[in-house]
Formats: structure tokens, C-alpha cells, sequence
């Protein structure tokens, strides 16, 4: 079977009702990025930040997989399917799809504040449960935090992400503005000859030499047409 490598990004969920980082309206102009995705802003305000993934939370588990999202579940009858996500939300694993690398880190679990890449530490919170309150703890004692890489914390899984990167066959990217690295460095890895799909409705910044097809639709219709290019591919 081809090697199918997708990367998505928040537009991937946008049709499912989550609201991406950089559009207009966007989360990040309703947070600033330096209160709620840092570690600074977790030593100055951890309530503030404990809020804000407690509201992801609920917001995610009010909504639902997109048809895009389906259609990439779907794909696995016909291809290995790895998807490498920068997204926190369960919406591609809830649609189906067995092979998801979240390279930011995972809305549903939570993790020690002192050791926070420790397996032993990481817990998936149920969905009757959600919230994180001050005061509730990790294992090893200290306050829980969100299992989210904040911007200045290291990518744990770019390794694994780097090394599938460079083994596809076919390689598609969904829903991102390629504007955060690591994630966005990864289209170098991609081999030479792999072709590479873009669906996303606008122009996306594209810093490689790397020709790629642009499919320039939401995730749900450009996922439509990408299947029918990949039957004559
Ligand atoms: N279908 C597909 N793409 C869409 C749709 C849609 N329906 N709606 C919007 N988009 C596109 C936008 O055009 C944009 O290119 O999704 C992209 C979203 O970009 P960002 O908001 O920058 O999100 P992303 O690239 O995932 O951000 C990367 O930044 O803040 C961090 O950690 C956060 O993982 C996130 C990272």
C-alpha cells in the first residue's frame, strides 16, 4: 500500500466549528498567545490558562468530526495513512483514523506541571469530567497542567513526524497557515519526486522551492476532490 503522510492544521476543524488561530476572528485575537500558550503565562495566571483549556474542552466535546475528516478515516481501505497533527482536539481519532501524531500536545489529557513529557504522569480526562480546577494534581504531586506544548516548549514527537515525513509516497497538507515551526519546516523532509497537496480556501505563505498543487477549497470539499485526483494519480 502507498504511504499517504497528511499534515493538518486548524482549518482541518474549522468546518466542525472550532475556530482557527490566525484568521480573522480567530483565537488569537480574542487571547493573547503570550497569557494562554507559554510558560510564563502559565507561572503568572495558571487559573487564567486552566480556564481557557477548560472552555476547549467543553467547546470540543460539543462538536463533531467533519466530513473531511471522515474522508481521511476513510482513505485507510486504500492507503497507510499516517496523520501528523498540530491540532489538540480527538476530531481525526473520534472520525475513524488509527495513526495520529499530535505534535502540540492533546486537549483531553492533562499532565504534572513538573515533569509534564513523562508518560507516567499523563492522564486522558473523561468527557463527564472535563475540567481542571487549581489545586487538583498529577501523580508525582504537583499542579496539573493541560498536555499542551506551549510556544517556547520543546516538540517532542517532531522526530517521529520528521521520520514519516521522509517516507511518503504521497504527502497532504490541510488546514494550516505553515507559520509555526517546527511543523511547518516539515515539508523539507518530504522526498524529492513525493508529490505534495495543498487544500486550504486561501493563499497559504509557502517557503520551499518544493512545487505543490493547491487545491484551494475548505477541508470537507477539497478532501472530495483530492480523492478523485489521487484515483488517476
Ligand atoms: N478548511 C481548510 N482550511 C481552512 C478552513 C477550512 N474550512 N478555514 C480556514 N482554513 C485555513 C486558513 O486559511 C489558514 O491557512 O486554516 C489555516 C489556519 O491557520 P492557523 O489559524 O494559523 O492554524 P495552524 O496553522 O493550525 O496554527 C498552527 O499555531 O497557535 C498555534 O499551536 C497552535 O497548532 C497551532 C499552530
Amino acid at each position: 500500500m502507498k504511504r499517504l503522510v497528511v499534515l493538518t492544521g486548524a482549518g482541518m476543524s474549522a468546518e466542525s466549528g472550532i475556530s482557527t488561530f490566525r484568521d480573522s476572528g480567530g483565537l488569537w485575537d480574542t487571547y493573547r498567545v503570550e497569557d494562554v500558550a507559554t510558560p510564563e503565562g502559565w507561572a503568572r495566571d495558571p487559573q487564567l490558562v486552566t480556564e481557557f483549556y477548560n472552555i476547549r474542552r467543553r467547546e470540543l466535546l460539543n462538536v463533531r468530526p467533519c466530513r473531511g475528516h471522515e474522508l481521511l478515516a476513510q482513505l485507510e481501505q486504500d492507503y497507510e495513512v499516517n496523520i501528523i497533527t498540530q491540532n489538540v482536539d480527538n476530531l481525526h481519532e473520534r472520525a475513524g483514523s488509527h495513526h495520529v501524531l499530535h505534535l502540540h500536545g492533546e486537549l483531553m489529557k492533562v499532565t504534572s506541571s513538573r515533569d509534564p513529557d513523562n508518560p507516567r504522569y499523563i492522564e486522558t480526562l473523561p468527557p463527564e469530567r472535563p475540567e481542571v480546577k487549581l489545586g487538583d494534581r498529577a501523580k508525582d504531586g504537583s499542579q496539573l497542567r493541560p498536555f499542551i506544548v506551549w510556544f517556547g516548549e520543546a516538540v517532542p514527537n517532531i522526530e517521529r513526524a520528521t521520520k514519516l515525513s521522509a517516507e511518503a509516497d504521497i504527502y497532504v497538507i490541510i488546514g494550516t497557515s505553515l507559520n509555526v515551526y517546527p511543523a511547518a519546516g516539515l515539508i523539507h523532509y518530504v522526498p524529492e519526486g513525493c508529490p505534495i497537496y495543498l487544500i486550504d480556501p486561501k493563499p497559504v505563505q509557502w517557503n520551499s522551492i518544493r512545487s505543490f498543487t493547491h487545491i484551494q477549497k475548505g477541508a470537507s470539499e477539497g478532501m472530495k476532490e483530492f480523492i478523485e485526483k489521487l484515483k488517476i494519480l
